[in-house]
């Protein structure tokens, strides 16, 4: 059966903005005395921003020592950083071989969800100017429940009325492509091999994607 419909992870996959949420993240840990590194950042991608906050303070030994009042003011103080970061992003920063795929799909009249655990997805699309691509946007304000949950794909492919077997996500995160995995859905990771290890096919980049032999 011919794949109908593309799901896209935001963040790492369509843009280059894994970077500023991590210097955001960065900037918070140093405030509170330790040390976040690259790969301590892996364990963040496609995560919820309160749970990656939570991730973050077990790296520095401080998981019991704030109040969810104390957590809750230190994540928007991460957000108020990211959205300095992301507002005055333009289409500089789409990911090589982003665009063509995305204009390939819709001339092929595959239908194009996005499916990203973001509160700040739409603020993204509309600066980089991907927002006229998609039929359904669904992301972190939509949603109940976070990446590894399917629900942020399968409200996508339901919206959408395609069956979850004949969609196929791209994602850069281990728990976008488990959740991708739990309900069927094909998942192509983007990314290293290493890192992706719940994906059913790796590509370095989308410009490698072979759009042929998937739609
Ligand atoms: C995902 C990112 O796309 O969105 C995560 O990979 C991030 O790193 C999550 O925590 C939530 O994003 P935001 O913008 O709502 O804090
Ligand atoms: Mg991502």
């Amino acid at each position: 059966m011919p794949n109908k419909c593309a799901i896209f992870d935001l963040d790492g996959v369509l843009v280059d903005t894994a970077k500023y949420h991590y210097l955001a993240w960065k900037e918070l840990a140093e405030k509170l005395g330790f040390e976040f590194t690259l790969e301590h950042n892996e364990m963040l991608k496609g995560v919820s921003r309160m749970t990656s906050l939570d991730i973050l303070l077990e790296v520095g030994h401080m998981k019991d020592a704030f109040t969810e009042e104390e957590k809750v003011k230190m994540a928007t103080e991460k957000n108020n950083r990211y959205v300095e970061y992301i507002s005055n992003i333009d289409e500089s920063e789409i990911l090589d071989g982003a665009l063509p795929l995305l204009q390939e799909l819709k001339q092929k009249g595959i239908k194009i969800a996005l499916g990203s655990a973001s509160k700040n997805a739409q603020i993204i699309l509309k600066n980089v100017g991907l927002e006229k691509y998609f039929d359904v946007i669904v992301d972190g304000n939509s949603v109940s429940k976070a990446k590894p949950d399917p629900e942020v794909f399968t409200l996508g492919a339901k919206t959408l009325g395609i069956p979850y077997e004949e969609c196929v996500v791209f994602e850069d995160s281990q728990a976008g492509l488990e959740a991708a995995k739990i309900v069927g859905m094909l998942a192509v990771g983007v990314g290293q091999e290493k890192d992706l290890t719940n994906a059913d096919v790796v590509y370095s980049s989308l410009k490698d994607f072979k759009i042929e032999q998937y739609f």
